[in-house]
């Protein structure tokens, strides 16, 4: 019938017989963003968004395909619709900063369909100075089943895009590719767009709770739709009662530097429910790692088994000797042998190896003030997992284990998830029921005081804020692609994630690889100074220094500053940087008055200015500078040239950082 009508108001030439009409305006509190919700002539809910005068995002359409009802979409007349504003400053338990503002203007709307019985749909907008979210809001009703979502983001100027696909294989482990925004296909977010006239733009979601991961599609053109994550049982979305859809948001900047430095997630995230976590400890550690994934040892049982009571002592004897808290071990537990990854069906989280003796190792750890790091992988086997995590947990909190890394190795749509008829399906770990086990692991793992670090997660969405305890995760590909990888990652990939990936919250990438190569000795494409830039410009609260213990004995000048540098921070400055090309960051230490430098750059090489204003300006510093030789570049054997060198700086100096192709630098400034 509908179409009918569309048909024929085609016909007459009149595909805009109505006139659009704006419901409602809101601009951010420094006016420069503002957004319009409109009917569109067909009917239709869309909204639009201008900054400084000029438009940025088109009539975009909003709304849902239902299950079992007919769409969410048009129809609407506005009920209500009020205005409020809301300021204020918030302190993070960790972060990359102490205190985040909290400053927006809000909308909200009160639609209602009256031909389909009165049904009512929110929608709220948070408009800030860089950027906005909006949200629906759903009734108490007995059942929705979203079959998807109708949310578009109609992108006016012409743009370039960085981004990464969504729904394959290896989930948000992919390079991340640069095209014109027009030759997007179905990408993940974060993804970063930046204008013609400069505008940079990051498309992505907030407090992701009981809802199916948004991809975007390209549909035609610049015109981005949201793809909600399949589900293999039944529609992507179903709730009972009142619920509210994660927020959709857009950071919105002049500058990658611009984008980087805004907190829009965070701050459009519940604050804390989990009240002191003084639990939660921030730092460094080392791990029975790299030489399972350089195959010198293995995580299965026998001759090669790496995580051996010897093996794990010899770990813990250098973390002892060199300031790491943690140590983390893989493949202590039962289920490694034989194909694991995408299976999972024999891992036992309770059970060790036999030549792994657990509660030995976590007295000897704790007698040297050194604490193991519990290691779950599941094999995308969150069934198996969920029927055994309590266990894990209790297992580990009762040994002193405070952190636990977790894995969930398997295609993507190939996790596993238990059916209500005691059975198993398989799905992807970024559907409404991924959201809810990477969640429930969380909150569960709370109530024994354990942070966790998920590998292979859900994408990151500032629930961090929330759930202090979800300390860090991957979630992009890490270091472990510079051992196996085929291809390894390249040259740009750490600038590809700082305006990407890193927007969206802490990466477990696992830094620190000082002898520069993987399987059989093939070079990463890096050098040794970038390594230590990226503990800097890569953010995790926890941060494994990856390489083997020889490596780190190898190169004693530069191990110096993996031991200095911190990994909790007052502050955090972006003093330059270009999507895919380079990025100089800053960052305050939270416990002493020092700073950090890391600065990186793509396969070019080239200066970049660093103004030390951040420092104090009453004070004197010790810079200690790790910087590229004069010959070094990744791509020959000068890729290890390094030179360590002091210089005393103020607040009135700027540093000129000479950045070798690949290269980068990294300093420490300590008050005199
Ligand atoms: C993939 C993780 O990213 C990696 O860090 C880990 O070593 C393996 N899975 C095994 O769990
Ligand atoms: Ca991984």
């Amino acid at each position: 019938m509908r179409n009918l009508w569309i048909a024929a108001c085609l016909a007459l030439g009149a595909g805009n017989a109505l006139a659009d009409e704006v419901l409602a305006t809101i601009s951010s509190p420094d006016k420069n963003i503002s957004v319009a919700v409109q009917r569109t002539g067909d009917g239709r809910l869309a909204y639009t968004v201008q900054r400084k005068g000029k438009p940025l995002i088109a009539p975009s359409r909003l709304g849902f395909l239902l299950a079992n009802a007919p769409q969410l979409d048009g129809g609407f007349s506005l009920e209500q619709q009020s205005t409020s504003e809301h300021d204020d400053t918030w302190e993070q338990p960790w972060g990359e900063r102490r205190f985040v503002r909290n400053h927006y203007q809000e909308l909200r709307l009160d639609l209602v369909q009256k031909d389909q019985h009165n049904r009512h749909l929110g929608l709220v907008f948070r408009i800030f100075d860089d950027g906005l979210g909006f949200r629906y809001e759903f009734p108490d009703q007995p059942l929705t089943q979203i079959s998807d979502e109708l949310t578009e983001f109609v992108v006016v100027p012409h743009a370039t895009a960085w981004w990464q696909e969504a729904g394959e294989m290896a989930a948000l482990e992919y390079p991340v590719l640069k095209t014109q925004l027009s030759e997007v296909g179905m990408a993940n977010t974060p993804m970063t767009i930046r204008t013609d006239d400069g505008t940079h733009i990051a498309f992505h979601e907030a407090a992701l709770v009981d809802y199916a991961s948004m991809w975007l599609r390209k549909v035609e053109g610049q015109k981005l739709r949201a793809h909600l994550t399949p589900s293999a049982v039944g529609p992507a979305v179903e709730r009972h009662g009142a619920f509210t859809t994660p927020w959709r948001t857009m950071r919105i900047a002049d500058s990658a530097a611009g984008l980087y430095m805004s907190n829009l997630e965070l701050n459009l995230n519940e604050p804390n429910k989990l009240g002191d976590v003084s639990w939660v400890h921030p730092s460094k550690f080392v791990g029975v790692w790299w030489e399972m994934h350089l195959n010198h040892s293995s995580w299965a049982s026998g001759a090669q088994h790496g995580a051996t009571t010897q093996n794990t002592k010899r770990y813990i004897d250098f973390a002892a000797a060199n300031g790491f808290r943690g140590v983390l071990v893989e493949g202590w537990n039962l289920g490694w042998d034989g194909k694991w990854y995408g299976d999972g069906s024999q891992f036992s989280f309770t059970q060790p190896y036999p030549d792994f003796d657990l509660p030995g190792l976590a007295t000897y750890a704790a007698q040297k003030g050194v604490h193991l790091i519990g290691h779950h992988e599941t094999g995308g086997n969150i069934a198996r997992y969920e029927s055994q995590m309590d266990a894990g947990y209790q297992l580990y909190a009762k040994l002193g284990v405070d952190s636990i890394k977790s894995g969930y190795v398997t295609d993507a749509g190939t996790a596993q998830f238990a059916s209500a008829d005691g059975g198993t399906h398989y799905g992807y770990t970024d559907s409404q029921e991924g959201s809810r086990h990477y969640l429930k692991a969380v909150q569960d793992a709370a109530r024994y005081h354990l942070a966790i670090d998920t590998h292979e997660p859900i994408k990151d969405t500032g629930l961090r804020r929330t759930y202090p305890n979800w300390i860090s995760r991957e979630g992009a590909r890490g270091m472990e692609y510079n051992a196996w990888g085929n291809p390894i990652n390249t040259v740009d990939h750490e600038v590809n994630l700082v305006f990407t990936r890193m927007l969206s919250g802490p990466m477990d990438y696992t830094p620190g690889i000082l002898s520069l190569e993987g399987v059989d000795h093939r070079p990463i494409n890096s050098t040794q100074v970038k390594q230590l830039a990226s503990f800097v410009v890569l953010y995790s609260p926890v941060v494994m220094a990856a390489d083997l213990i020889e490596n780190y004995e190898k190169y004693p000048g530069p191990f110096k500053f993996i031991k200095d540098v911190p990994t909790d921070w007052e502050d955090t400055r972006v003093i330059n940087g270009e999507m895919g090309e380079y990025a100089t960051i800053a960052r305050k230490d939270r416990h002493s008055d020092d700073w950090y430098v890391g600065a990186v750059t793509d396969g070019k090489g080239r200066t970049v200015s660093l103004p030390l204003a951040f420092l104090d300006p009453g004070k004197r510093y010790v810079a200690e500078i790790y910087r590229d030789g004069d010959k070094a570049d990744y791509r020959s054997a000068h890729r290890f040239d390094l030179v360590i060198e002091k210089k005393t700086v103020t607040a009135r100096d700027t540093l000129k950082l000479k950045l070798a192709p690949g290269g980068g630098q990294a300093i420490r400034l300590r008050p005199e």
